[in-house]
Parts: C-alpha cells; structure tokens; sequence
C-alpha cells in the first residue's frame, strides 16, 4: 500500500499519466475487497456501535454512496446479518459509470477523473449474489446522484431513518448532493462513515470535510462526534442532537 501511494503520487504530476496508471491498475485488480483497507474494518464498528446505542433495538437503514464493485456494500450487509439486525434495509446508490465529470474544486489535486472507478451494475449484482446477499432487503438506485436524489426518491423508497451512511463518492459536489439529500434521515445516533475525509491533501476547504461543514451550517441542531480514523482517508462520526 505505501508503494502504491508513492507512485501514485509521483504520477499525479503527470495527469494523463496518472489515468493511464489507474485504469490499468484497476483493469487488473481482479479480486472482490473493497478500494479502501480500511473501510470493512470501521464498517463492522459502526454497526456494532450502532447496536449498543440502539440497546438490540431497530437501528435504522444503512445508505451507501459509491459502490464501486459492491465490496463495503457486502460487508455492511454481512456485519447486520451476523449481528441479526433483520429490520435494517440496504440501499446502494451509484452510477456504476464511475465518477462524473469533475468540476471546480475537485479538481484540486488531480487525484479524480470522470469514469474511475468503473464497474457495471449487472457486475455488482453478481458479485453480492455470489456472496449471499439476498436482494429482499436491498435495493441499489442507479444513476448520477445530481440527477436521482430527490424528494420523490424519497417517496419511492419510503425512505426511513439512516442507522450506518457510508459515503465513499470521492468528491466534494457528489457528497455534497447525497448529504442534502440525506437531510432528515440523519439524525440522533446515525453513524456516518467519509471514507475520503482526508483524500484532498489540502484540507477543510475541500472534499468531504467541506461538504460536512457546509451540512453543519444548515442542520445547526445537529453535533458530529468523531468516532475512529482509518486507513487510508477515513473518518466515522456519532450524530446526536445539540440539547
Ligand atoms: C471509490 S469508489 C467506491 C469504492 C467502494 N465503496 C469500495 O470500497 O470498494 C467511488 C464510487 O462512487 C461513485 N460515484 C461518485 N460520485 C458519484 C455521483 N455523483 N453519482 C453517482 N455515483 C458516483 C462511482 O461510480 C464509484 O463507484
């Protein structure tokens, strides 16, 4: 892992360079695991806090930004099912084109293209239903979320309080749609999981850390605790509401 960030950031330098190298890197990375060492792990946390806060109770709905192969999405699934919380529903949300088309800010650093990280939705079914997933309580929504989230979504999927929200979306306008649209459904002791907290180097004014801000500003009844950090970029916070 550390060899890889060295020499993706020597490529950075070089964009074009840069996305030659990542579509060959993940063209051949066969395996199911997910982009992220550390998001299976804060994963199985969040869940379990998530059950102790909700004493054996309903702990919500778990929504997922970014899929790429399905791999958190499987293990959020897994972790529920072991810890036998049957009323949790699962909802998938992605274009399964890969990122749109990167604009303004998140262009910063060069690390993001229109198009990474890639994988056909008819892929990802096949991978979950390979490893189990029954799809009664799943439900993946395809499509770029500026385009998808809004209140007649909502409707459709008579959406419920989120329990777990893992945003892995990379980008700071594509979290920024999914936590405007996750507005109301997070609440008192949803768990909230940026597995990119720390992907722009340059910090607060940038990416997920700036989309959570601008969420704060709007939402001034809610306070985010910091929960754990992971490898490589993430974060996980408690929602609990200001007295
Ligand atoms: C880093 S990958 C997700 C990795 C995955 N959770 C894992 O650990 O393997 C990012 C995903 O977010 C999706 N994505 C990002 N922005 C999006 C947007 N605005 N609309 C739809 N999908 C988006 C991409 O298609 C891609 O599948």
């Amino acid at each position: 892992m550390a060899i890889k960030g060295k020499i993706e950031s020597i490529l950075r330098h070089c964009p074009p360079l840069f996305r030659i190298g990542s579509r060959i890197y993940h063209a051949m990375n066969f395996g199911f695991k997910s982009l992220s060492a550390g998001a299976p792990g804060a994963i199985k946390e969040a869940f379990r806090l998530a059950e102790e806060l909700h004493s054996g109770g309903p702990i919500g709905d778990y929504y997922e930004f970014g899929l790429y192969k399905g791999y958190t999405f499987f293990e959020a699934y897994h972790t529920a099912k072991k810890l036998g919380l049957r009323d949790t529903r699962f909802y998938g949300f992605d274009s399964f084109q890969g990122l749109p088309e990167v604009e303004d800010a998140d262009k910063s650093d060069g690390r993001f293209f229109e198009g990474q990280f890639a994988c056909t939705r008819k892929q990802v079914e096949k991978n979950l239903s390979r490893h189990g997933v029954d799809f009664k309580k799943v439900q993946l929504i395809e499509g770029f979320y500026e385009d998808i989230l809004d209140e007649q979504l909502k409707k459709d999927l008579g959406a419920r309080a989120a329990g777990v929200v893992m945003l892995d979306c990379d980008l700071y306008s594509s979290t920024n749609t999914a936590l405007v649209w996750l507005e109301g459904l997070i609440n008192d002791k949803t768990i909230v999981i940026f597995d990119d907290w720390y992907s722009f180097t340059e910090g607060k004014e940038l990416g997920q850390q700036r989309a959570l801000k601008e969420f704060l500003q709007r939402n001034t009844h809610l306070r985010f605790k910091p929960v754990i950090e992971y490898e490589r970029n993430g974060k996980m916070f408690l929602v609990s509401k200001k007295s």
